[in-house]
């Protein structure tokens, strides 16, 4: 738990309605749905900073994971950080971050996520960029696709079980894809004023995807759709999905979906009619780095042993001296070693997603190693373009 007291959850509603105002100011959203959507998430989630007693900074976190090389590595998904408008270029959003990195070393956590509304401050605490969230128009008359080779049936409620278990099984065949908590999977349930729509696709009985969409009037009786979480496991399963937009032709004008940078689903359309229309990259930080790396999993194929020198300013447990040995899918970290491998914790994020080379970082100035190095580097971090469904 923190032991700065100055810092940690909000002490009651008063300190509360602060923070969900000091959110509410920042990002434009009515102070009392922020309020209401900060109680669902629980007070729990929230971490303040005072100083002199009043509230000068927060934050609130998803206690989440996000899957690497097949496997899930503990994580928390940063939000909401705002410092209050008048205390604003003093230090206080860093001091915060600083905490709350601190709290979440301790707690045991390897990794954090974000997305950034400015980069300085979280480079400073650590972070790097390291994926990306695609969101892709498509006008739903250039879908061309008719073919109703699996069913469609609207989800029930007994479903949600079954939303996780599809999900899992693609997410672990990608990397960054967040394990969601209770949190990031009610987020896609919609409220009344804004509902979302359900559907599970099933071949032959068995379930093969999900799709959740939600809707917004465009010019009557036109409605864009915004598929807000898609899971297809199969290609008859995607086909069935882009039909299912196609067969609303008569009332749908664009159709919004997220995805990988070069999204497979998206592949199924003759033509390129869905061009980009959103793109957020998130940043990553390594917050226990013998955790990050012995959580994760490995390409088979690779071994490696790879000796590292590393600097953390802020989490100063992870800086030194390290020997990564890996071995099928596997893998080992020991204090000590040559240190060929040099780089700072912030430019580990993106070899650890896989987002950047060791060629690409040694370009930009941020890893230093001999050349030999390199390519092993490469073999051990090797993944898909890192990428994720959810912002938060
Ligand atoms: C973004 C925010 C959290 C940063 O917190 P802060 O306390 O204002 O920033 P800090 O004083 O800790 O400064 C951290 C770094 O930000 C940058 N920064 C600070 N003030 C800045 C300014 N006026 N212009 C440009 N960069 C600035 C600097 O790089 C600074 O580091 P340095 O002082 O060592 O050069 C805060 O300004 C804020 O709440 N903004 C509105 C909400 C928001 O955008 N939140 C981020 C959501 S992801």
């Amino acid at each position: 738990m923190p032991t700065n007291p100055d810092y940690g959850p909000p002490s009651g509603s008063a300190e509360l309605r602060v923070y969900s105002e000091n959110v509410g100011q920042s990002f434009v959203i009515p102070a009392a749905d922020m309020q209401r959507s900060l109680d669902r998430m629980g007070i729990d989630t929230i971490r303040l900073l005072r100083a002199e007693g009043k509230q000068q900074a927060g934050l609130f976190f998803y206690r989440m994971g996000q899957w690497f090389g097949g496997r899930v590595v503990p994580s928390w998904g940063i939000a909401g950080v705002v410092v209050a408008p008048q205390a604003r270029s003093s230090g206080a959003g860093l001091r915060l971050m600083r905490e709350l990195l601190l709290e979440a070393r301790g707690a045991g956590v390897a990794l954090s996520s974000l997305y950034p509304a400015t980069q300085p401050v979280y480079r400073k605490a650590g972070y790097e960029v390291a994926g990306s969230r695609t969101g892709y128009k498509l006008p739903v008359a250039a879908i061309t696709l008719r073919e109703k080779g699996a069913e469609v049936r609207p989800a029930t409620d007994a479903d949600r079980a079954l939303y996780a278990k599809l999900y899992a099984e693609r997410a672990k065949s990608n990397s960054g894809m967040l394990e969601r908590d209770k949190a990031l999977w009610g987020r896609l349930e919609g409220t009344p004023e804004n509902p979302t729509y359900h559907y599970v696709i099933e071949e032959d009985g068995k379930p093969t995807g999900y799709f959740i969409f939600s809707q917004k009037r465009a010019v009557f009786p036109l409605a864009d759709y915004t598929v807000m979480d898609h899971c297809t496991l199969t290609p008859v399963a995607a086909r069935r999905m882009l039909a299912f937009f196609a067969s609303h032709w008569s009332t749908g004008d664009n159709l919004v979906m997220f995805g990988a940078p070069l999204e497979p689903v998206l592949l199924h359309l003759a033509e390129q009619k869905a061009k980009v229309d959103t793109r957020w990259d998130w940043m990553l930080r390594i917050v226990d780095l013998q955790k990050a790396l012995e959580a994760r999993g490995y390409p088979d194929g690779a071994t490696a042993k790879l000796e590292f020198a590393i600097e953390d300013d802020v989490l100063a447990d992870n800086a030194g001296k390290w020997t990564l040995e890996v071995s099928s899918g596997k893998s080992q970290l020991i204090r000590g070693g040559k240190g060929r491998i040099k780089l700072h914790i912030r430019a580990l994020a993106p070899l650890y997603s896989g987002a950047l080379s060791p060629a690409a970082l040694v370009r930009l100035g941020w890893l230093d190693a001999p050349e030999e190095d390199l390519g092993v580097l490469a073999a051990v971090f090797a993944g898909s373009s890192p990428w994720m469904m959810d912002f938060f």
